[in-house]
């Protein structure tokens, strides 16, 4: 295949999951935990598709895996925080991506007076509320207008590739 002569496309066709996955384990991302208070209380799942998508206004997006309980939760949460995650919480990063746990249990964190929790040592957060919830392939692709943040100029950012968590500096 040639830029001048590409193969034909078929807007039916998709690379198999496996050969996608295997390219964005290549990609290093940031590590985000995706909080938000619920009825029967506070609920979070690690993310790494979390994106800028505007500046002005200020929107955000994430991508929750469908058949996720997360999913579940964010259908109705009305908004979120988004805790980006510092060089050093490896372990929270684990642990909001087990499935079936209560993730909060004994865990270090305190609740914004709208609800959501907010996790200490990060190096930001983020404050939005939900606009969009569009369901694409075996996924949710949230939209969060934001509303409010945090940043801390202190530490490092925690990064996931190839589902290790290597130190961007030296
Ligand atoms: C580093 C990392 C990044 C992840 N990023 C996402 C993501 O962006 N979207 C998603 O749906 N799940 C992501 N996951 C998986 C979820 O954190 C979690 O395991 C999944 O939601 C299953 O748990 P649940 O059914 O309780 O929600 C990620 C996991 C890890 C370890």
């Amino acid at each position: 295949m040639t830029a001048e002569n590409p193969l034909p496309v078929d807007r039916q066709d998709s690379l198999g999951s496996e050969e996608f996955k295997a390219v964005f384990r290549r990609h290093p991302a940031g590590v985000a935990v995706v909080t938000c208070a619920t009825p029967t209380g506070p609920a979070g799942f690690t993310a790494t598709s979390v994106i800028s998508v505007a500046a002005n206004p200020a929107i955000l997006a994430f991508s929750v895996s469908a058949g996720s309980t997360s999913r579940r939760v964010l259908d109705t949460a009305p908004s979120v925080v988004v805790n980006f995650l510092a060089v050093g919480q490896e372990d929270l990063a684990r642990r909001f991506a087990v499935r079936g746990a209560d993730r909060f249990a004994g865990l270090d964190y305190c609740s914004l007076t709208s609800g959501e929790p907010v996790l200490p040592g990060t190096t930001a957060w983020i404050r939005g509320i939900v606009e969009q919830r569009v369901p694409v392939g075996d996924s949710l692709l949230i939209t969060v207008r934001a509303v409010l943040a945090h940043t801390s100029d202190a530490s490092e950012p925690l990064v996931y590739l190839d589902r290790a968590f290597p130190r961007l500096l030296p």
